[in-house]
């Protein structure tokens, strides 16, 4: 793999996610990690990130100089270009001198890592210090005003560096240059496709689980599907998929799993229909968080029951079911620490609730893969287009965009003032810009209104359009007012209950997505 070392910043992951846009396989390893174990994972290259830190303070991360004498490429990246300068007897100061931001560099030397660049090109910088002499055997390749070297290289030794963020897209030739240096500086072929990381997978999957039969829960989102479809590649037969209907999805969802996805992939499906049991549950609740609580703990008894009779048939021919699929992605694994077992950790509380005794070995053939490649993944491997591009939906669904008790009634409500919204957001082309959609019902609500000759008590209904990178925090999409009326026009016309539609226009924060 290319290792990217992470200095603490936030660009780790995106180096590490550029890196894989290079069709390159990258792992992130925390800085704290010995060179003898970084080498140890044979890197065919090794990236050092930016990071808050100033090389000269008390507990700066410091870069050990045996790093650079593997024979291994490595390209160093602000705080890990500075790192490098440092160890191997460069000088890196405090002028005062910072840029942030959009910088003009000037190409002083193209060499291997800015080869075909033009003479200045515009980057991202964020830093305090700068390398003001390149160490012994370093051509300085650019500089800026604030960045005596903005950026070196030492041929010979494949040792690379820049001040700028090539991984932002603000530096207009960044991904260029990643390139240069994984291409050229590091020698490596452009090999990561979701064409090999299913070979791969599919051989990875065979290996571990042998001749056991395995079970998936389905949730009718991208990577609980996309992870089964992998497992079914690999094992056929040995997978048994259980997907609960819990009512609470939303129009032709379920549709979209129980016959789609299984014609798809030709998967062995359990379906089993809650929805009953998910509402009498759910009668008379309207606090969100008891929602959620039910919800969730409905869930695993009736996925428990599931399982527990597919272990019985499958004992019933003498054959055991030893594994459980988890849709664990790379970032889940970085973010709870990157080690090999720590998001065993977090899959476990995942998968939480089911009993001692329903205890699997979990596989997860999606550890390694960021969102968008689990997507293209899926999309190799035939899912159906609806469910690789399905936005983010909630676990407990409707149950918590009905603003008061769930019911029958009012889900019905809902699905089909829902599916107009959606209709409207594909037609007009919005689909990947709006990150997601809620539609919200306030049932408790009572609006005036006046339809045909008489006035009206029906209830309003919410539309939360917005955009964001990663749920954290978001903005409310600019829809186009004529998108906006066809929805409203269409909802009131055809879902009686609906008489009024408005639009949040509130960002996060202050306003979370979902409503409750
Ligand atoms: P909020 O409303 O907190 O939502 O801004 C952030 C993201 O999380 C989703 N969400 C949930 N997902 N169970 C889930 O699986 C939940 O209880 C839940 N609540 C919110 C929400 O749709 C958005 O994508």
């Amino acid at each position: 793999p290319v290792l990217v070392v992470d200095y603490g910043a936030q660009y780790a992951q995106l180096i590490a996610r550029r890196v894989r846009e290079a069709n390159v396989y990258s792992e992130i390893v925390p800085h704290t990690m010995a060179v003898a174990d970084m080498l140890a994972k044979e890197p065919a290259a090794i990236i050092l990130s930016g990071g808050p830190a100033s090389v000269y303070a008390e507990d700066a991360p410091a870069t050990d100089p045996a790093l650079f004498d593997a024979g291994v490429p490595v390209l160093g990246i602000c705080y890990g270009f500075q790192s490098m300068a440092r160890a191997l007897g460069g000088t890196v100061a405090n002028t005062g001198a910072r840029e942030y931001g959009s910088t003009v560099v000037r190409v002083a030397g193209t060499g291997e890592l800015l080869a075909g660049s033009p003479v200045q090109q515009t980057v991202w910088m964020s830093h305090g210090d700068a390398v003001h002499a390149a160490p012994a055997g370093f051509d300085v390749l650019a500089t800026s005003d604030g960045s005596p070297v903005a950026a070196f290289e030492d041929r010979e030794r494949h040792l690379y560096g820049m001040q700028w963020h090539p991984e932002v897209k603000h530096s207009v030739l960044g991904q260029e240059a990643l390139e240069r240096f994984l291409y050229d500086g590091a020698g490596l072929e452009p090999t990561w496709t979701p064409g090999n990381v299913i070979a791969e997978q599919v051989q990875a999957i065979r290996a571990q689980v042998g001749d056991a039969r395995v079970i998936c829960g389905l949730s009718g989102g991208v990577d609980s599907s996309v992870a089964a479809a992998l497992v079914q590649e690999a094992v056929g037969d040995q997978l048994t998929c259980v997907f609960v209907d819990h009512g609470l999805l939303r129009a032709g969802e379920a549709e979209q799993v129980e016959q789609d996805f299984v014609a798809a992939t030709g998967i062995r499906l359990v379906v089993v229909d809650a929805a009953q049991r998910f509402l009498d549950a759910l009668a008379g609740v309207t606090d969100p968080e008891t929602k959620r609580k039910i919800i969730g703990r409905e869930f695993i008894r009736v996925f428990e029951q599931a399982a527990r009779d597919v272990v019985a048939e499958a004992g019933a021919h003498g054959e055991e079911v030893r594994f459980l699929v988890q849709g664990t992605l790379y970032p889940d694994v970085v973010e709870s620490g990157g080690g090999e077992g720590a998001a065993n950790i977090k899959s476990h509380h995942n998968v939480g609730g089911l009993p001692e005794d329903m205890r699997f070995e979990l596989v997860e053939p999606l550890r390694t893969l960021f969102k968008d490649e689990v997507r293209a993944v899926g999309l190799e491997l035939g899912v159906p287009e609806a469910i690789v591009w399905r936005q983010p939906f909630p676990g407990p669904g409707l149950g918590i965009r009905i603003i008061g008790e769930v019911t029958g009634e009012r889900l019905e409500i809902l699905r089909a003032a829902d599916a107009i919204a959606r209709e409207e957001l594909s037609a007009a082309g919005l689909d990947r810009e709006i990150w997601q959609c809620p539609v919200v019902l306030l049932a408790d609500v009572r609006s005036v209104g006046v339809q045909g000759d008489g006035r009206t008590y029906g209830h309003p209904v919410v539309l939360r359009p917005v955009s964001s990178e990663d749920a954290m925090t978001a903005d409310w999409s600019r829809v186009p007012y004529d998108v906006l009326a066809r929805i409203s026009t269409r909802i009131t016309n055809s879902v009686p209950e609906v008489n009024r539609v408005v639009l949040d226009v509130t960002s996060k924060p202050p306003g979370t997505i979902e409503w409750e």
